[in-house]
């Protein structure tokens, strides 16, 4: 049987950062309430002139050189984006001619935070069924375009940023499992209702959220789902070394864990210092800590997303 295993890993993010007292200079909010009810201190903004292709170049370059792979032994790419450079090309084909990886598959994927756990469940079916062997594995956002930034209930809560893993075929697992689910009956508790017709904004290009349901729903579906993906490996809460949840703020990943029942000592946390980063936020986090090992060959990480739509989905590996 062909197996898919995580092989490099990689991210970026811009250089800016944006500290929450930069907010309280011109809202109504503090550094001590965003600390408090999010965890978030900082996130990084990305230049006017970085689109998401561009962070997704640089966070994929870093991950095929820990990879040891070439971007012409790259045959799929996938780019989980809600924040794309252009309606159309596709992010991925951006990011396909910029990499210089030719002729190789390249799509993205729009399951908002769930982005990149949806990307790396389909690399993996790709990778299973013989047809692809290298697959380069994308959440990249510059969600700071699709934030009112006179709204203080959402523009405190992200950042913007790439993460990037190589899957590669393999004789050992890797991927044991992943579970999707969506609901769409909830695509109205968090959403950017607009779209571009005849030259002009229909509804409205800036990001809603219904806060306190949002937080509800994804404590209840993370637990859900993580526990649905460990099943299906024949694993256990205790089989798991790394939880890589979503990086939405530190109250959802607490009491995730709490329910869960994995002590806070193997959840990871990014969050403080990049915010809500959204399809990129799990590879960001993976990223940092592999590269600080405290992740390391043969650990087992339960990844979970949850984001608009409604999606949620869980990736059972070992790294
Ligand atoms: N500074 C100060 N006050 C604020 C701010 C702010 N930045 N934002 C909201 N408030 C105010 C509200 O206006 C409200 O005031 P009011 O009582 O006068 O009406 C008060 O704080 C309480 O608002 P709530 O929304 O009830 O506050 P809550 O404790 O729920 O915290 C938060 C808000 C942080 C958004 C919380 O609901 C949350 O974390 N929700 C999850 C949302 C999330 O993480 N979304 C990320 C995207 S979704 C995802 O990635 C899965």
């Amino acid at each position: 049987m062909i197996h898919s295993r995580i092989a490099g890993t990689g991210s970026y993010l811009p250089p800016r950062i944006v500290t929450n007292d930069e907010f309280s200079e011109r809202l109504e909010t503090s550094d001590a309430w965003i600390r408090e009810r999010t965890g978030i201190a900082q996130r990084h903004i990305a230049d006017e002139s970085q689109g998401s292709s561009d962070l997704a170049l640089e966070a994929g370059k870093a991950a095929l050189q820990a990879a040891g792979a070439r971007p012409e032994d790259i045959d799929l790419i996938i780019v989980a984006t809600s924040t794309p450079d252009f309606i159309f090309p596709s992010t991925a084909c951006l990011l396909q001619a910029k990499l210089g990886s030719k002729d190789c598959a390249a799509f993205d994927v729009q399951a908002v935070c769930s982005g990149f756990v949806y990307a790396l469940s389909i690399a993996d079916k790709f990778i299973k069924s013989g047809q692809h062997k290298c697959a380069l594995v994308v959440g990249a956002e510059v969600f700071s375009r699709i934030l009112d930034w006179n709204d203080r209930g959402t523009c405190v809560l992200f950042g913007d940023g790439a993460g990037a893993v190589v899957l590669r075929a393999s004789d050992a697992p890797g991927i044991h499992s992943s579970v999707l689910r969506a609901d769409g009956r909830h695509s109205g508790m968090l959403s950017v209702p607009g779209n571009v017709s005849g030259g002009k904004i229909i509804g409205s290009p800036f990001l809603q959220m219904v806060g306190n349901q949002v937080f509800k729903f994804a404590v209840k579906v993370l637990d859900e789902v993580g526990r649905e993906a460990l099943a299906a490996a024949g694993a256990g809460i205790g089989d798991v070394d790394w939880l890589v949840l979503h990086q939405a703020n530190v109250r959802i990943l607490d009491a995730t864990a709490r329910k869960l029942g994995i002590p806070p000592e193997k959840l990871v946390v990014t969050v403080d210092h990049h915010g809500n980063t959204s399809a990129a936020s799990i590879p960001l986090a993976l990223d940092e800590y592999v590269r600080a090992g405290r992740i390391k060959a043969g650990h087992r990480l339960l990844m979970e997303g949850v984001g608009g739509g409604f999606t949620w989905g869980a990736v059972y590996a070992t790294f």
